[in-house]
């Protein structure tokens, strides 16, 4: 007991060394960490040397409604929420990225009193920032006998045809043709693309109406996103907008900020360090994705900003076990030993810290 006491001290001690060592990233730490409600993690920052480079500045300015709203200039989109790269994504597939959700603005055609009002605005353009458009995302046509299709993504034709069939009445929560089309977009869409909407019949007597077509990950939440009325395109042409998922990682030609960050690049079950980085070279572009190690948490982009999970106070199991074997949890550096009084058991990953007290 007295043992696992004094390994706790200087595991505190080291704790502090590792806070302390924060200090090296000092301008981040006076750095404001939200925007309104919304986190802001490093390489995003609000103000100089807050953020990595331009590409990651954030502008947080008060909206119409009086709130704060994160702005992303270099993009010129509103920010829904930042991501870091998922640890679980990192190791088990290719895909190293962290996600970015923004609000854009929906196409539609038909929707305001003018007759032939359209508007197709721009297409998405993200050349030169290290943004691209996430898989995550679905495009989705609305309202009635137009076929909506994405554009500049060639040689992929993507779209679909929404129909309204008076007789198909009382599905309004579906999207499966009437009224409502969608389609995935193919996997690597890139950073440029652009939506077009078409008349699928030149008989003028036909329904037309409001249309509205847009690229959203929205619907990944079906119960909130039910409530937008799938099948009732003035509620999105009201709203304005879509919320659509971007990915993000730090260019290749970074590395010194990728060696700055004291991460490992790969994957290693020999060596455990508590950041590890991957490459993404899946893209035209090579980039680099990092996340925390089993065991630690926190943010990887800053030196230091992996955090030791605690897994006897954070998993109750882990502690339980421990003392039902007659046993002490107690944490360790990514991981967690049962220690016992008479030493019976010798833990097989040992810390240097506890070599020197027994
Ligand atoms: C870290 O920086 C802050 C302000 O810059 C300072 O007050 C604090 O003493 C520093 N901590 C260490 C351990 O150096
Ligand atoms: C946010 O505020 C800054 C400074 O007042 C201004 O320059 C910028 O244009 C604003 N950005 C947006 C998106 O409104
Ligand atoms: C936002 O607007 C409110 C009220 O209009 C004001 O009190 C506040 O200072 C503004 N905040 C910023 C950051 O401009
Ligand atoms: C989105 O639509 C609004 C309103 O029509 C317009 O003012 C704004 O410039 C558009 N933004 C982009 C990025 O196209
Ligand atoms: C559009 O037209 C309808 C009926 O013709 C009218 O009630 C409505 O006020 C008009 N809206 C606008 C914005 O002009
Ligand atoms: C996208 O932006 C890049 C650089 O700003 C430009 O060269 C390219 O023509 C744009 N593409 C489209 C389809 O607008
Ligand atoms: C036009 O559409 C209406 C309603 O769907 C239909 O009754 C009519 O037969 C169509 N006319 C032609 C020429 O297709
Ligand atoms: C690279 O990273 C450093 C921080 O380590 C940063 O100061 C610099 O602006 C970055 N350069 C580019 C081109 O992104
Ligand atoms: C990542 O890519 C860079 C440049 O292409 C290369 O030098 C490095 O060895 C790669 N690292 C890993 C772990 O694949």
């Amino acid at each position: 007991m007295r043992c696992a006491l004094l390994l706790m001290t200087h595991l505190a001690l080291l704790l502090v060394l590792i806070l302390a060592s924060e200090n090296l990233t000092a301008s981040r730490s006076s750095c404001p960490s939200h925007c309104g409600n919304i986190l802001i993690p490093y390489p995003f920052g609000i103000g100089k040397g807050c953020y990595l480079n331009e590409w990651f500045a954030i502008q947080c300015n008060n909206s119409t409604s009086g709130e704060l709203v994160p702005y992303l200039p270099i993009i010129n989109k509103e920010v829904v929420k930042i991501s870091l790269p998922d640890a679980n994504t990192l190791f088990k597939t290719t895909e190293s990225y962290g996600s970015l959700r923004v609000k854009t603005n929906i196409t539609s055609m038909g929707c305001s009193n003018s007759s032939d009002e359209t508007k197709f605005g721009e297409p998405l353009n993200f050349t030169g920032t290290s943004f691209t458009i996430s898989r995550f995302n679905t495009f989705q046509a609305i309202g009635c006998n137009y076929k909506a299709t994405l554009t500049h993504i060639e040689p992929t034709v993507v779209g679909c045809i929404s129909t309204c069939e008076p007789r198909k009445i009382g599905d309004h929560t579906s999207c499966r043709g009437n009224k409502c089309c969608q389609v995935d977009p193919p996997s690597e869409i890139g950073q440029v693309v652009g939506i077009n909407m078409e008349e699928i019949s030149s008989n003028v007597t036909r329904k037309r109406g409001c249309r509205v077509a847009f690229l959203t990950d929205e619907t990944q939440d079906p119960l909130a996103y039910r409530e937008a009325k799938v099948t009732d395109p003035k509620w999105f042409y009201d709203r304005q907008y879509a919320i659509l998922q971007l990915r993000w990682a730090i260019p290749m030609t970074n590395l010194s900020f990728i060696n700055s960050m004291g991460c490992k690049m790969g994957y290693s079950s020999s060596s455990v360090s508590p950041c590890i980085c991957m490459n993404n070279t899946n893209n035209q572009i090579s980039s680099v994705g990092c996340a925390c190690h089993k065991g630690y948490t926190g943010n990887p982009y800053i030196l230091g900003g992996c955090k030791d999970i605690d897994e006897c106070q954070l998993d109750k199991g882990n502690y339980e076990n421990c003392r039902q074997q007659g046993g002490t949890c107690v944490n360790t550096q990514g991981s967690y030993q049962c220690v016992f009084k008479k030493y019976k058991t010798m833990p097989v990953t040992m810390d240097y810290v506890w070599v020197l007290v027994c």
